[in-house]
């Protein structure tokens, strides 16, 4: 088992052993029933005394996390999931239509020695010196006016740099009044949801989908309904014609990766128009692309404004940044920036003329051109190293972005594969962890995240673990 421990020579070794088990705990890499190494083995991987780990087991014992099986081993416990706390009678409730409690970020465990999770780009290229520059020019006392309140579309300097950016990267024609900078993408399906949504209001989306759009949808009230996806995309036939928005990911379906043939973007232009559906366009990481020419997005090819498109900076730089945009109908043009009044105000002026900069200055093009080297290195290796040491799994072909995905060939547990390997140090993604519905099993395999040099070994750890069935009870896929 690979687990990350901070082992200062000077500190405490049981308190070190005992939070990295804690944490593998907490964020799943442990799932309830896992085995843990004896003590023995852990000892000797980390190069510590065996009483230093079993005193660690102890304690996680005594804490109900694991349960020692006399002559077996220990397991983390069925009781592993912190115990609510108390509630004191009367104490106040969510209204009964709100279910959503936070699902787990890969920002709140440790990056594990075998990094594939989907949906990170590599922070180590961000030009970290360049941004703070342009982030320090701008926030001196008095420019952007700090004492007053700014628009809610964002600073027009962004919107004009953002309105190039896409008619010459993306065909979409935008000028800086049809864009509306948020946020980050959830922000934008937010302000989206707010205007166009009522309560029982019905939303198609993909199967496997974008699980933060689909609770999204939901929490205003809306009927989800998730349609598959097959290798053209989602499924337009599939589409209720009585749905009020349809969320597609056309460029590079997330999670399963095929782009929406030409046909089926015409059929679901077609449908919006002759329905009055509206379309959100997710292009989150189509900034990526790897093979074919890109198709031309649904935005530039709707001829009837039913297409809001959306787009981020969370993966053509970095999540923290949490800045994305809309480009919307003129006709939601009004609702949507009230509704950015009414979220949050408006954004951080110095932080969006920094951005602009950044944009307009080449410093994007020049990023994403380094960028797209590394990936286009890893994506590479990532494919060789399925094709070659992974006999069980069929890559599903895709063009673009920061992930592929591989379908397992027979009936697999995918997400019990995964729970073992990222025992192991190989953190992967099921494939079924995405799905509403739809019964697919596979793996998701991110490459921003991951260590050029450590994405061969990762896989040929993982094709070890595998090859052992480690955790494959045949059955099938989850939900
Ligand atoms: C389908 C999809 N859309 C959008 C995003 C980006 O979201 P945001 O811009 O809110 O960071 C992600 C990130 O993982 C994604 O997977």
């Amino acid at each position: 088992m690979d687990l990350p421990v901070d082992l200062d020579a000077r500190g405490d070794r049981t308190g070190a052993i005992y939070r990295a088990l804690l944490d593998a705990i907490r964020s799943g890499r442990l799932g309830v029933g896992d085995r843990l190494p004896p003590t023995r083995a852990l000892a000797q991987d980390l190069g510590v005394a065996r009483n230093t780990v079993a005193t660690a087991y102890e304690r996680l014992v005594a804490e109900g996390f694991l349960e020692a099986r006399v002559g077996d081993g220990t397991y983390v416990a069925g009781l592993a999931a912190p115990a609510p706390a108390p509630r004191h009678p009367g104490a106040l409730d969510p209204r009964p239509g709100w279910t959503f409690r936070p699902l787990p970020v890969s920002g709140e465990s440790a990056p594990p020695p075998y990094d594939f999770r989907a949906g990170i780009p590599d922070a180590g290229l961000f030009p970290f010196d360049t941004w703070r520059r342009l982030v320090a020019a701008e926030l001196r006392g008095g420019a952007h006016h700090p004492g007053t309140y700014a628009g809610p579309a964002g600073h027009p300097e962004l919107r004009a740099a953002i309105a190039r950016y896409l008619s010459l990267g993306r065909g979409v024609a935008a000028d800086s009044d049809d864009v509306v900078v948020t946020h980050g993408t959830q922000q934008a399906l937010d302000l989206v949801a707010r205007v166009l949504l009522e309560p029982g209001d019905v939303v198609a989306v993909e199967d496997p989908g974008y699980p933060f759009a689909r609770e999204l949808f939901a929490s205003y009230g809306a009927r989800v309904v998730p349609v598959r996806v097959d290798g053209d995309g989602l499924v337009v036939a599939e589409v209720p014609e009585r749905a009020r928005l349809v969320f597609t990911t056309p460029s590079h379906q997330f999670p399963l990766g095929p782009p929406l043939s030409l046909a089926r973007r015409q059929a679901l232009l077609e449908l919006a128009n002759r329905a009055s559906v509206a379309i959100v366009e997710d292009d989150y990481d189509s900034e990526f692309r790897f093979t074919e020419r890109p198709l031309e997005t649904l935005h530039a090819l709707d001829r009837h404004g039913r297409v809001i498109y959306v787009g981020t900076f969370s993966k053509s730089l970095i999540p923290a940044l949490r800045s994305g945009y809309l480009v919307a109908p003129r006709s939601l043009r009004d609702a949507l920036l009230g509704a950015r009044q009414l979220a949050d105000g408006y954004g951080a002026p110095a932080e969006q003329v920094a951005l602009a900069r950044f944009v307009s200055d080449g410093l994007l093009g020049r990023h994403l051109r380094r960028a797209h080297k590394a990936y286009a290195e890893r994506r590479a290796l990532v494919l060789e190293g399925i094709e070659r040491l992974l006999p069980q799994l069929e890559v599903v072909p895709s063009a673009a972005g920061l992930h592929v995905t591989a379908l397992f060939r027979e009936p697999t547990d995918d997400a019990a594969v995964v729970a073992a390997t990222a025992g192991a140090g190989v953190a992967v993604e099921a494939l079924s962890s995405y799905a509403a519905g739809a019964p697919v099993s596979g793996l998701v395999f991110g490459y921003g995240a991951a260590r050029t040099d450590a994405v061969t070994p990762g896989l040929e750890r993982l094709a070890r673990l595998l090859g052992r069935g480690t955790a494959t009870p045949p059955r099938r896929a989850r939900r």
